[in-house]
């Protein structure tokens, strides 16, 4: 939604999202981002998915009211790295209040490199509180929230006028948000039904000419994304995947110049595959080491890193059903009781797979 920069402070210029916005563009390739994902878009995790061509990360949904209130959910919901890769990061919130927002916000102002208000969670507990969807029917509310954050952004010296805050310390303010994730999902869908991608088209055929745009939902495979393009570029349309190609040209790769999106962003695909945006169809080996020695440097509870181990090693959501471990192998992770257990266990299995020696060389 919005990006945050002070020059002084800011990790390196590359970490502004405008700018990798921007860069994609003039490459015409796609800006990748790993979603924001309650429990797994941790630290260890958005690492991993970085290492392998995501572009810029999300936290999972932290609840701003709480966040502002209480330290210990500050320091459970929100990691950084001090030293070694800081992936560039949007810190997603939960709120409802314009003030909370704008609080929570500046508290992580200094470690993210921007910030995002959740208006598609569509749990009842959240919809209950006025939270996540149920913003969908609350407009001047979102409006109030996000100008009010920017405002407290501002007032405290950070640069939150878009494109020309990178450049320029003027900025230009004649566009609230700096860009959408479009979810072509209605509340009550189900993630097994595949996205409404012509109601996605509506939106961005209105929209991507003002403000950059990024599809999640059904991303689970660089070769066969949701949506393809057509040709000539000028007179870019999405279409559905299931629908035959016409012509030799509607078979090309889509590129940001062919169709009217600017990035491409995964949940379950990156869960299950965090090589995904490298082009690896299956998880590698490799990124599941990458992973665990992620782990051993920024820790996550056991429960949930058998959670990951267990995704990473299933067939995945794409075509390519293979996967890094059999069911009874799989079966085996959820009584390993301490990582260490966990690591040897793993260790072996690489070992045996790859024939190359496992993780403790690298820890
Ligand atoms: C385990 C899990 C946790 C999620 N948590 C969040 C969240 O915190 N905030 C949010 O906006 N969306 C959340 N989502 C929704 C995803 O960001 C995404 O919009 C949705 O899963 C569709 O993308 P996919 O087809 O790539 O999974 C979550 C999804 C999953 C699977």
């Amino acid at each position: 939604m919005g990006s945050i920069t002070r020059d002084e402070d800011a990790p390196t210029a590359s970490s502004h999202p405008l700018k990798i916005f921007d860069a994609a563009r003039r490459q015409d390739r796609f800006l990748y981002a790993c979603a924001p994902m309650v429990r797994y878009s941790k630290l260890a995790f958005r690492q991993t998915v970085h290492k392998y061509g995501v572009d810029l990360c999300w936290t999972p949904m932290i609840l701003a009211k709480e966040f502002n209130r209480n330290q210990f959910a500050r320091d459970s919901d929100f990691t950084i790295s001090t030293s070694g890769v800081q992936p560039p990061t949007i810190v997603q919130f939960g709120a409802n209040v314009p003030l909370e927002l704008a609080r929570a916000s500046t508290l992580v102002a200094p470690f993210a490199s921007g910030v995002d208000l959740n208006c598609g969670c569509p749990q009842s507990w959240a919809c209950a509180e006025t939270l996540g969807a149920a913003l969908m029917n609350k407009r001047e509310l979102v409006r109030d929230m996000v100008i009010e954050t920017r405002q407290h952004l501002e007032r405290d010296g950070w640069g939150v006028r878009m494109e020309q805050d990178m450049e320029n310390p003027k900025g230009r303010s004649n566009r609230l948000v700096d860009w959408v994730t479009i979810h072509p999902r209605t509340r009550h869908t189900p993630s097994t039904t595949p996205i409404r991608t012509e109601a996605l088209e509506i939106l961005t055929e209105k929209y991507s000419r003002t403000l950059p745009i990024l599809l999640s939902g059904d991303v689970f495979d660089l070769a066969t994304l949701p949506i393809r393009s057509t040709s000539p570029p000028d007179l870019a349309t999405l279409t559905i995947k299931e629908d035959p190609p016409s012509n030799t040209a509607t078979q090309q790769q889509p590129r940001p110049s062919t169709t009217n999106l600017s990035g491409f962003m995964s949940a379950r695909g990156l869960l299950a595959n965090p090589a995904l945006f490298a082009g690896h169809s299956a998880c590698p080996w490799e990124t599941l080491e990458t992973f665990m020695c992620n782990v051993a440097r920024c820790p996550l509870p056991l429960k949930l890193v058998v959670h990951h181990v267990q995704e990473m090693c299933a067939p995945g959501m794409g075509d390519d059903k293979s996967s890094l471990l059999n069911k009874k192998e799989r079966a085996k992770l959820v009584d390993f009781t301490n990582m260490a257990d966990l690591i040897d266990f793993l260790d072996e299995k690489i070992e045996e797979h790859t024939g190359q020696k496992g993780m403790r060389r690298d820890l």
